[in-house]
């Protein structure tokens, strides 16, 4: 992930594709609003601008991620990444004797490979590894990488299309999938809560606030009471309505083994801190990030950040216990990632300095280091897992 917030700078032009398609969708959305009788809900503008069918930001052909895309996530910023996280699985899958790795959301398919290759290096290959994808898409591009880059090693990976019907034993992993999830919105005012929606001005995609229906209210209240003091008049955040249901349904697919989530949040109290009162939705187009999410609608990244205490909460009632919580940073310094770099660098001074460079781009603080959060879950699985033995910070959740 990139944020640069440049207002001045213009934005490149789109090629006519690129406009024709965001136009399609567009009328999509217009015409949705439309039969709903003026408004959606601002969960269900998301998720047809990242998700519809052959129109949306991730459904789509565009290049995502990566140089040529809007924004870089760890896997493709440095295979150092990937390689640690390959300890972390070599450590789990000798515990268990062995076992399948799930992998949700796999993007362009390079965490998947770098992560096999390491796994290999370790003599700790998984039976196999599994990739639920919801892009048609992505899906394409992570075979393509596959067979391009792991000839012969088709059969061991294996594409889902619904979540695996034989409970798992091994390791679930997510980076940066739940920042992708559909939000709904909300502003307090006069002390009311206030759903904000999506509707239609003239030719234009607006905001439109509405007294917010009985659930959002509810999860709102609940928030409040749960930091013991209102929200002020003015605040606006979001909440994924539909992630603790996501945990448990993935949670219930692990039957020994460990879930890592990692991904760019906060502890509850942070995210729902009166100072945050804009919320953290943010849209990334080109390596930009910016707060309009009606600009060119598909063609931009929209994410919001995760509320880990909410996240460890719905994992806990789906019956998973908690092996640790720390940042990204912490995780990567417990997996060896110092000794890993040392032992690829080589004398070339070039490649050492890229290599700093992508270690710095991982660990700052100011970077990926500390923004980055890793959540890990376990089920019958007692022992410590070295990416949180630095510093385990679940009592903050
Ligand atoms: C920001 S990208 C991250 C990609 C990759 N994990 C990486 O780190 O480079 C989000 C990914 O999650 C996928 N995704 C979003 N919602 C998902 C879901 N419910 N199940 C599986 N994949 C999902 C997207 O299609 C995309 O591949």
């Amino acid at each position: 992930m990139e944020i640069l917030f440049d207002k001045n700078t213009p934005w490149p032009e789109m090629s006519r594709d690129e406009a024709a398609l965001s136009e399609r969708l567009t009328k999509k959305i217009r015409k949705e609003i439309d039969t709903a009788g003026g408004r959606i809900p601002f969960s269900r503008y998301m998720n047809m601008v990242l998700y519809e069918p052959g129109l949306g930001y991730y459904s789509a052909g565009g290049q995502k991620l990566g140089a040529a895309g809007d924004f870089v996530t760890a896997p493709e910023i440095s295979p150092l990444f990937s390689r640690c996280l390959a300890q972390q699985c070599a450590e789990i899958l000798e515990h268990i004797d062995g076992g399948d790795i799930f992998e949700l959301g796999a993007g362009s398919g390079r965490m998947a490979v770098d992560l096999l290759r390491e796994l290999e290096k370790l003599g700790k290959l998984p039976t196999h590894y599994l990739i639920l994808e919801v892009s048609a898409d992505l899906r394409r591009r992570q075979q393509e990488m596959v067979r391009h880059q792991m000839p012969g090693w088709q059969s061991r990976v294996v594409w889902l299309d619904e979540l695996p019907r034989h409970p798992v034993q091994g390791v679930v992993l997510a980076n940066e999938v739940i920042d992708a999830f559909p939000v709904d919105r909300f502003r307090i005012d006069d002390g009311e809560v206030q759903e904000i929606g999506v509707a239609v001005a003239g030719d234009d995609l607006v905001i439109d606030l509405v007294p917010a229906g009985r659930h959002l209210s509810a999860a709102v209240h609940r928030l409040e009471e749960l930091r013991e003091s209102s929200f002020a008049d003015g605040y606006e955040s979001e909440i994924c309505m539909s992630m603790p249901a996501w945990m448990a349904s993935v949670g219930q697919c692990l039957e020994r083994g460990v879930m890592l989530l990692i991904d760019y949040g906060h502890v509850r109290s942070d995210y729902y801190h009166p100072q945050r009162s804009r919320g953290t939705l943010l849209c990334h187009y080109k390596h930009r990030a910016h707060e309009d999410p009606f600009f060119r609608p598909g063609l931009q990244d929209l994410t919001a950040w995760v509320d880990f205490s909410e996240l460890a909460e719905a994992g806990a009632a789906s019956g998973l216990d908690f092996a640790g919580f720390t940042t990204q940073a912490n995780f990567l310094l417990g997996c060896g990632l110092e000794k890993l770099a040392e032992d690829i660098a080589g004398d070339d001074l070039g490649e050492r300095v890229e290599l700093a460079r992508q270690i710095k781009l991982l660990t700052l603080p100011g970077e990926m280091g500390e923004h980055f959060k890793v959540l890990g879950m376990s089920r019958n699985f007692n022992y410590p897992v070295r990416g949180f033995k630095l510093r385990d910070l679940r009592h903050m959740l």
